[in-house]
């Protein structure tokens, strides 16, 4: 547990794994890329670099999802913190944690609102995150966690009245089956008073997809190559970064993006702290994330399996991205 000069208004638990850092790197990076299809988990994106780099796509023009979502949030607080009525905000993979703030400006106007709790991977963007609340809200506590939000959470405020947030679409990086057991694990910490807020990109045409995960900038392109950076740091890797392109393409018929880095040339890299070597020919990859993308149907039948019930659901004027809340049945 770490404290801050805050006194005892920021108190965020430490869960990463110990001796490995990022923890669980070099395991998670010898299955990913000895495995048929080469994969490597998202949250190692998400180093002090990779968090940063990400907050510059969320402003890219091409990257309509976090306008959209904020309109629906700025427009729907009210609505939504008025039916679950939440003394507490848990928020999964809160990285920055700006659009959160609609969602505590509103629970502050009903007079409910106590604590903050983010659950992020990324430590550097977790304080940053608490210390811009803490100044902003005087009277919050944050006590959030650093760690796998895809472990067994022990959420703080036990007892409270929560609404639970997970934005982003970050939900749609997940793997189908993942997601319905994550989703699963949130319901079986819930209690019947509380709320989930589920923030979902919604199925359009290719082009609007793909050019939101390939910007002109090329900022989408630095994220995915800051993975190459992550492991030569942690692993000791050789990863030419010049020699890996970015690639996102939409799989209309999966309903999601793939993105990959792809081996510009036949190459050999090594990486000493698994004593692997790995051979690319040109045009092999990594697949380093999904995007899956849903329609109301979709996340009523997911949610369903997951043992949620959907029980409101808000897009943006223009219907490019939805928020569903959910409960338990
Ligand atoms: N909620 C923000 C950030 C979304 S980006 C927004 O909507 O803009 C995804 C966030 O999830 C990042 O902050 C990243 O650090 C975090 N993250 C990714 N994988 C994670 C994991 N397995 N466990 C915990 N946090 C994770
Ligand atoms: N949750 C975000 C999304 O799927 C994550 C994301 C956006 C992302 N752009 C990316 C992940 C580029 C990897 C690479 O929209």
């Amino acid at each position: 547990m770490s404290e801050s000069a805050h006194g005892r208004r920021i108190v965020l638990h430490n869960r990463l794994e110990e001796r490995e850092s990022p923890f669980r790197l070099a395991e998670d990076a010898r299955r990913g890329l000895t495995a048929e299809t080469r994969t490597m988990p998202p949250k190692y994106f998400y180093d002090d670099r990779g968090s940063r780099l990400f907050e510059a796509i969320t402003r890219l023009p091409e990257y309509y999802q976090t306008r959209a979502e904020r309109e629906i949030l700025e427009r729907h607080a009210d609505a939504i913190v008025a039916r679950i009525r939440p003394g507490v905000l848990v928020e999964f993979g809160s990285g920055a944690a700006e659009k959160t703030r609609a969602l505590l400006d509103a629970m502050r106007s009903a007079g409910t609102l106590e604590g903050y709790a983010p659950l992020d991977v990324s430590r550097e963007a977790s304080q940053r995150a608490a210390e811009a609340l803490i100044r902003d809200y005087p009277d919050l506590r944050v006590e959030g966690v650093i760690g796998d939000f895809e472990r067994p959470h022990h959420l703080p405020f036990p007892g409270r009245r929560r609404l639970l947030a997970f934005l982003g679409s970050t939900i749609g990086n997940f793997e189908r089956e993942r997601s319905i057991a994550f989703l699963a694990g949130a319901a079986a910490e819930m209690s019947p008073a509380d709320g989930f807020l589920i923030g979902f990109d919604l199925v359009k045409d290719a082009d609007t997809l793909e050019r939101a995960y390939d910007d002109a900038a090329g900022v989408t392109a630095a994220f995915n190559l800051n993975l190459l950076r992550v492991m030569n740091r942690e692993l000791g890797a050789d990863f030419d970064l010049a020699g890996f392109r970015h690639r996102a393409l939409y799989d209309a018929s999966l309903q999601r993006i793939e993105m990959h880095l792809v081996s510009t040339r036949d190459q050999t890299v090594h990486i000493p702290a698994i004593d692997l070597t790995v051979q690319f020919a040109e045009g092999e990859s990594i697949r380093t994330e999904l995007s899956h993308k849903y329609t109301r149907a979709s996340v009523d039948a997911l949610l369903r399996r997951s043992g949620l019930a959907l029980c409101d659901w808000f897009t943006d004027e223009r219907q490019r991205f939805a928020l569903a809340l959910a409960r338990l049945p």
